[in-house]
């Protein structure tokens, strides 16, 4: 049991499981953020690594730096990996995937990695549209089969909602692929509660990928909606992606707890996010071994009260407000920029 404290953000979960095992940490105070979390029926390790910085450049040695990273994580304990179809270079649809089957294969901790991927928005040279029509999705996911070179996807997940297919119609396709055994489970990126209530009314869904971070922290609502259902919230840019650099300036506060504790800051703001909800699993944007080695490390920072008092990552004037999350007409330009770092 970690001596970990509570931050007073803590508001999640009220029911399930996770709520009981949660109780039981609560009533001694702490939240054993160590402990994996859930995935769908698999137990993964708290922090996950993400795989689209990898592809959106042409420059070689990224690719051997991201083979070394995916390999430093694995033994950093890492067991989950998150990609997209959309994680291309322009000469090389499904880069991303490819690089990671290239990093799994023969690796002997192959079977206690997972790989979720994502489909329904893809590189088209400059652009990256949005199409969840049933026979993209399926030409997507036959793709990504091949390209990591599974019978079965562990986590498919749909990218961003399509403006022109209401979410009933897009899901229903990942119902038909879970129902043929070529993916295992269903998750939904870049939603509200009421798109992923609608997802949820035609499938089972076991993750929700949106962005959190102490950047941005709007998403409070739909934290505690997937803490309550036992639905795993992957968190997307953790560490506010492009705007990671300006953490410290920004921070002050809590860049002067990892200081005092011999820490990075992102290390911090990773173990922070941990504590915000027992069903938060970052999504690391490593593109190092040496930062995935750091990140890793975020479940086993200790944090007396009086640090937790000091952290100033919360922004309580930001949250709660989930239900604004929706698509913009330029979101396909507005995703990807995001993604790759405010080039779009
Ligand atoms: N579903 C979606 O629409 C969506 C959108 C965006 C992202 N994603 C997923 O989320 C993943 C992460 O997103 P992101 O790259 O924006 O995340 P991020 O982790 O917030 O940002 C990545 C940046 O953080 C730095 N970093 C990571 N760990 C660090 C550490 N310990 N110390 C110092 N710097 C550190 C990285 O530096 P180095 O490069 O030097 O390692 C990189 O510059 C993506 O790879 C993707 O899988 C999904």
């Amino acid at each position: 049991m970690s001596d970990q404290t509570l931050p007073n953000s803590y508001s999640g979960p009220r029911s399930s499981r996770l709520e009981d095992e949660t109780r039981a940490r609560r009533s001694n105070n702490t939240l054993d953020v160590r402990a994996v979390r859930s995935l769908g029926v698999n137990a993964v390790f708290p922090i996950a690594l993400g795989g689209a910085s990898w592809s959106f450049s042409d420059d070689h040695d990224v690719e051997e730096r991201a083979i070394k990273t995916i390999h430093t994580a694995i033994a950093s304990g890492v067991t989950l990996i998150d990609t997209a179809r959309a994680y291309s270079r322009v000469a090389h649809p499904g880069h991303s995937e490819a690089l990671i089957a290239r990093a799994l294969a023969h690796h002997p901790a192959r079977d206690r990695i997972l790989v979720a991927t994502k489909g329904g928005h893809y590189r088209d040279g400059d652009q990256f549209p949005i199409d969840a029509k049933p026979d993209t999705i399926r030409r997507h996911c036959e793709t990504s089969l091949e390209l990591l070179g599974v019978d079965r996807i562990d986590l498919y997940q749909l990218h961003w909602p399509d403006p022109n297919l209401s979410m009933r119609k897009a899901i229903a396709t990942f119902g038909e692929l879970q129902s043929e055994g070529l993916i295992a489970a269903i998750g939904v990126c870049n939603v509200s509660i009421a798109q992923l209530e609608e997802a949820r009314s035609v499938v089972p869904i076991v993750s929700v990928q949106n962005s959190f971070s102490p950047f941005r922290q709007d998403d409070r609502l739909m934290l505690d909606y997937c803490a309550e259902r036992s639905i795993a919230y992957l968190s997307y840019s953790p560490l506010g992606g492009p705007e990671t650099r300006h953490l410290a300036a920004r921070f002050p506060g809590s860049a002067a707890v990892a200081a005092s504790k011999g820490i990075s800051l992102a290390r911090l703001a990773l173990a922070w996010l941990l504590r915000c909800s027992p069903v938060l699993i970052p999504i690391s944007g490593a593109g190092r071994p040496e930062t995935i080695y750091d990140s890793a490390r975020a479940p086993d920072v200790a944090l007396s009260e009086e640090e937790v008092a000091a952290l100033d990552f919360d922004l309580p004037s930001r949250g709660p407000r989930t239900p604004g999350r929706s698509f913009s007409s330029r979101g396909d330009s507005i995703a990807v920029a995001r993604e790759i770092g405010g080039k779009a």
